[in-house]
């Protein structure tokens, strides 16, 4: 049931058009467009036509057909006149009581003009329709085109496996938000996700992980086989079905480092260095040796293939994060670095992209890469530059000519936290919606009028190491944020305004989020606790807040909050905001009361060694926020035990394990073990997600727990954290 203030803000949303992105320019006339089963379609592009005619007899029944005249009444015309001056990606659209008109000089603009049209339809037009909708559409003159001509998102499938079927609804959400590049990041270190005929073991072995595979478990897919990959047909069907969307998939192929899953599967692609160094994501082994001739071969078969494969003039071929020191130590890159009398291995980094770029050319093809490729020497000017390591690279790029799109890490890294308890990482920063709306791709990274033109755009990404957890995990990290994204590259700057863009979004866009079928992050309530009384903040005005008492998980039959709650307890309460009752926000408590957690005086004894930079003391210190990280891997027979001075009177002991609030590096084949009389132990729970709770008998007291290892973790290193002790 909506609650009656649920109710009045929606029917105050009738009349108000809460575009998204915001059109360049809107003139709200009188009346309305009323959709019956008479009105035609009349296009000059067939897919457009049918796009159309689909999604509206989808939700409205009517049977709306393509065909007739346009200068008849009832109809929807989308015209293409391509001698028009309207820009490539631009559209007229006006709506007056007798028909609509779509005017555009390509069938792009006249796609966007289909967007915008079912924005203005009820939000149920995508889906889901409750059979009380006015099919109405409001009379306007909208004259419309894009700031940015690269407006994108990009998926890393390498790390978590999407289906095909969530690409094509992906593909769909893009297109409903008018962003036009997808850029599949198709290969990484724990997965080679992409068929190559030439080389079938790339994907035969390449694309899985796990036990007896030749990749190793990673990222909490323990110990079972995990991975997947597209055929080239697949591809080419996900291509086609975007194209239509007028959305360019851009490959990524990560090189030259990125590469366990190709050197893993053919390890003579590798260097022959006996140390091993660690890229920043843990991983040995993953990088192309770039003194092996043989090699290039190999590079230009692949190349060869995708050039053929992907319509787009762009081959990504990532270049970011190489540890560098593995060529220092391979005889074959330092016989190239003597050769070429190079002092710096970043010179063979730049040896190897200028080889690569030379393939990709020959292939009529332009490269492209992350920022790291201007290192260590230039490249061809019609290189692309993705800049994400800080706002400077984008200067950098374009001032030594590249044409440049931005996909910065402290910005628009989805896989970044949105608030600090919630999943996700932060090394960037934590990125609330906000923040993406903030900034101006041009202005906030300081570039010249002359080379404005040179910054292409923008693009959303979600690394996914972060595997699965929770479910919905893609669309809470894309959704809304995406929705800021979209509206930063199309509409100009001086239309922009953060607190218009989310009053569009909350009154009627996230309506529009949930018929498209996606599971959008919600934001939780603030909760704070003052004289006796629990005080919520909601986090837009028709938010429905839910609560339970004692301290269990809030469900979508719990209590709805509807006023302050006077209580001496507060503890015990816990609130989440609920979207329809279908999906909710994290669950709080107040904001101002610590639990309080029992902290005795505790010393480890452990089968691991001391590691500097994260010691073992942050484990007993009850400084909930550091971690100790392990010098290595944990194996069966691992042990760490917590042994208190004093024995602890407790009702609950929670052992945490991966990094505080980020679900990395935790223990996956494990369990806990405690002690009442400090020399017999008690098997406890296996760890799930990290985590095991040990419920003590009735007044007995602990004076020790442990973490068993039964299996190998599935990360370079396992994060131990303190004690939660209730
Ligand atoms: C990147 O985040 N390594 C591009
Ligand atoms: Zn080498």
């Amino acid at each position: 049931m909506l609650s009656p203030a649920l109710l009045s803000a929606r029917e105050q949303t009738r009349h108000s058009l809460d575009l998204i992105p915001k059109p360049q320019k809107v003139e709200i006339g009188e009346g309305v467009f009323k959709l019956n089963s008479a009105t035609a379609i009349v296009s000059d592009d067939s897919f457009n036509a049918k796009y159309l005619a689909g999604i509206l007899n989808g939700s409205t029944g009517l049977g709306i057909r393509e065909g007739g005249n346009k200068e008849e009444s009832n109809t929807i015309t989308l015209s293409i006149n391509p001698e028009s001056d309207i820009p490539q990606e631009g559209y007229l659209l006006s709506v007056t009581p007798e028909k609509i008109v779509v005017e555009s000089s390509t069938s792009k603009g006249s796609f966007y003009a289909i967007q915008t049209l079912l924005q203005l339809l009820p939000p149920s037009v995508y889906g889901n329709p409750t059979g009380d909708e006015k099919w109405e559409v409001p009379c306007v003159r909208i004259e419309d085109s894009p700031r940015f001509p690269h407006r994108g998102l990009m998926m890393d499938v390498s790390r978590t496996f999407f289906s095909l079927d969530y690409i094509y609804r992906f593909l769909d959400w893009m297109a409903y938000h008018k962003l036009n590049v997808f850029q599949w990041h198709i290969t990484d270190d724990n997965g080679w996700r992409i068929e190559i005929k030439k080389y079938p073991e790339l994907t035969e072995k390449g694309a899985w992980r796990g036990p007896g595979e030749v990749l190793p478990s990673a990222y909490g897919s323990g110990n079972k086989r995990y991975g997947g990959f597209y055929t080239q047909k697949e591809i080419k069907e996900v291509i086609e079905y975007a194209a239509k969307r007028n959305i360019e998939i851009i490959p990524e192929i990560d090189m030259p480092g990125h590469s366990k899953a190709v050197i893993s599967t053919y390890p003579q692609t590798g260097c022959d260095n006996k140390t091993h160094f660690i890229s920043i994501n843990g991983e040995v082994k993953n990088v192309w040796c770039v003194g092996n001739e043989e090699n290039y071969k190999m590079l230009d078969n692949i190349i060869k293939e995708v050039a053929a494969l992907f319509p787009s003039k762009i081959i990504h071929v990532g270049g970011d994060e190489v540890n560098m020191d593995n060529w220092k130590e391979c005889s074959k890159c330092r016989a190239l670095m003597k050769k070429m009398k190079m002092e710096n291995p970043a010179e063979l980094q730049n040896y190897f992209m200028q080889k690569v770029e030379a393939i990709i050319n020959k292939y009529g093809k332009t490269m492209a890469g992350w920022d790291e490729i201007l290192d260590g020497g230039t490249l061809d000017p019609s290189t692309r530059i993705y800049s994400w390591r800080s706002v400077r690279k984008p200067l950098e790029a374009v001032e030594r000519g590249h044409q440049t799109v931005l996909q910065l890490s402290e910005y628009y890294y989805f896989d970044m936290k949105q608030s600090p308890a919630e999943r996700g990482h932060n090394w960037a920063a934590i990125i609330p919606i906000e923040r993406v709306y903030s900034l101006d791709p041009v202005e906030s990274c300081n570039i010249p009028e002359n080379r404005k033109e040179l910054v292409l755009g923008a693009q959303g990404a979600l690394w996914a190491e972060l595997l699965n957890k929770p479910s919905r995990f893609s669309e809470y990290q894309y959704y809304p944020r995406t929705c800021a994204l979209a509206e930063t590259v199309w509409t100009n700057q001086e239309l922009r305004d953060f607190n218009d863009f989310q009053t569009r979004l909350e009154k009627t866009h996230f309506e529009r989020l949930f018929h498209m079928g996606i599971a959008f992050r919600v934001e939780a309530p603030g909760v704070i606790y003052k004289g006796n009384r629990l005080v919520v903040t909601l986090p837009y005005d028709w938010a429905v807040v839910r609560y339970t008492t004692d301290g269990s998980e809030p469900s979508c039959t719990s209590n709805i909050y509807t006023g302050d709650i006077v209580t001496f307890e507060p503890e015990k309460f816990r609130f989440a905001t609920f979207y329809k009752d279908l999906f909710k926000s994290i669950t709080v408590t107040a904001d101002n009361i610590v639990p309080d957690y029992i902290k005795p005086e505790t010393v480890i004894e452990t089968s691991f060694g001391e590691q500097r930079s994260f010691p073992k003391s942050n484990i007993t210190d009850y400084n909930f926020n550091t971690y100790w990280r392990t010098e290595r891997t944990g194996v069966e027979g691992d042990y760490v035990t917590y042994l208190f001075k004093e024995p602890v009177k407790c009702s609950r002991i929670t052992v945490n394990t991966s990094i505080p609030d980020i679900d990395l590096y935790g223990v996956t084949d494990g369990y806990v073990e405690y002690t009442y009389n400090g020399t017999d132990w008690i098997r406890g729970d296996d760890f799930a997600d990290n985590s095991a709770v040990i419920v003590p008998q009735d007044g007995k007291e602990i004076k020790g727990v442990k973490i068993v290892f039964t299996d190998t973790t599935d990360a370079l290193c396992v994060a131990l954290q303190d004690l939660k002790i209730e």
